[in-house]
């Protein structure tokens, strides 16, 4: 494979420097900016003719400029004569929308991967998908990232005792299991969920399966938009009898109001990742992992075309080593 380039979008470029910086490389210089009247503009500064390009871009909002500006980009480096391009999207937006639930509804997670592999993109690099079946919408490899081990590894400095860990609905269940297999796998699980009344207009009224009483209760989730789902999720716990409330979430979207809303939510400490850009306003209740690591490492494998999966048992490796020695 040619050389290693590594090129970046606008929406993460403190996380895009720290993985250049990881993989003992640097960003290539890029224009991305936008014409007068607003549509996107781009041009890769460097050549990439013959070299093995990356570029980092997540797409958090605003979603669908981050999304042009990405297929600009590959478009760019494709016409250049790039020998391969890889689109590492730490965050993978439009993935809630991956089957219809009426009709005349997109699959909007299946038209985004279409449009990543028609723009040029050979691979794609992700992290926490909102569902893993979305692999399966491309028809380009995919390598997709856990945060799971490294989460995990936070959280045991937290020394949490008589834990529960619980998913706030029915389709996290598996993710909030490989958490607590990652952090104590005698901790309990529990699940919040919807049940929808008879009657169309009566409001859902949130039910739980498993035993949270005097536990702590740590709630997983692949994303906070608003906050709702989490707020609702640490409520029914509260309502349980949990005696303190963590959450873990992959994805800090943060819609407008978000910050203020978990403010005052019954929340001990908010665990994320950067793999979009951290909200401010939490204090010391947000606490962020840092993926920088991991995908820069993800990036050297790729390139030197070694197995991911050699990588992916590397990770669970040092986590079992380190907790052996904690
Ligand atoms: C839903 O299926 C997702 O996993 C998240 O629970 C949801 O997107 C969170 O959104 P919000 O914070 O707006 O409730």
């Amino acid at each position: 494979m040619g050389r290693l380039i590594l090129y970046a979008g606008n929406s993460n470029l403190p996380l895009a420097r720290e993985i250049a910086h990881r993989a003992g490389s640097r960003l290539s210089e890029a224009t991305v900016e936008s014409f007068p009247d607003g549509e996107t503009r781009v041009r890769l500064e460097e050549s990439v003719r013959g070299a093995d390009v990356f570029i980092i871009q997540s797409i958090c909002p605003p979603a669908n400029h981050h999304l042009m500006e990405l297929l600009l980009m590959i478009d760019a480096a494709r016409r250049a004569s790039a020998k391969r391009v890889t689109a590492i999207i730490p965050y993978y937006a439009y993935a809630r929308q991956e089957k219809k639930l009426t009709g005349r509804e997109p699959i909007s997670a299946k038209l985004v991967a279409n449009l990543i592999a028609t723009a040029g993109a050979d691979r794609v690099l992700t992290v926490d998908l909102h569902s893993p079946a979305i692999e399966g919408f491309f028809d380009i490899p995919v390598d997709h990232l856990r945060s799971a081990p490294i989460m995990a590894d936070y959280l045991r400095e937290l020394g949490l005792s008589n834990l529960v860990v619980v998913s706030p609905d029915v389709g996290g269940v598996k993710r909030a299991n490989r958490l607590r297999q990652f952090l104590d796998a005698k901790a309990s699980l529990a699940v919040v969920f919807k049940e929808r009344p008879e009657e169309p207009t009566a409001p859902a009224i949130l039910g739980m399966v498993g035993e949270v009483e005097g536990k702590t209760a740590l709630i997983i989730d692949d994303i906070i938009a608003t906050g709702d789902t989490i707020i609702e999720a640490a409520e029914v716990l509260v309502n349980r009898g949990a005696r303190k409330i963590y959450v873990c979430a992959v994805h800090p979207v943060f819609a407008p109001g978000a910050v203020e809303n978990l403010l005052a939510a019954p929340i001990e400490k908010i665990v994320v990742t950067n793999t979009i850009p951290i909200p401010s306003g939490l204090g010391e209740r947000m606490v962020v992992v840092d993926m920088a690591p991991l995908l820069a490492e993800a990036i050297r494998y790729i390139h030197e075309g070694r197995s991911m999966t050699t990588l992916f048992e590397k990770v669970e490796a040092e986590w079992r080593a380190e907790r052996a020695r904690s």
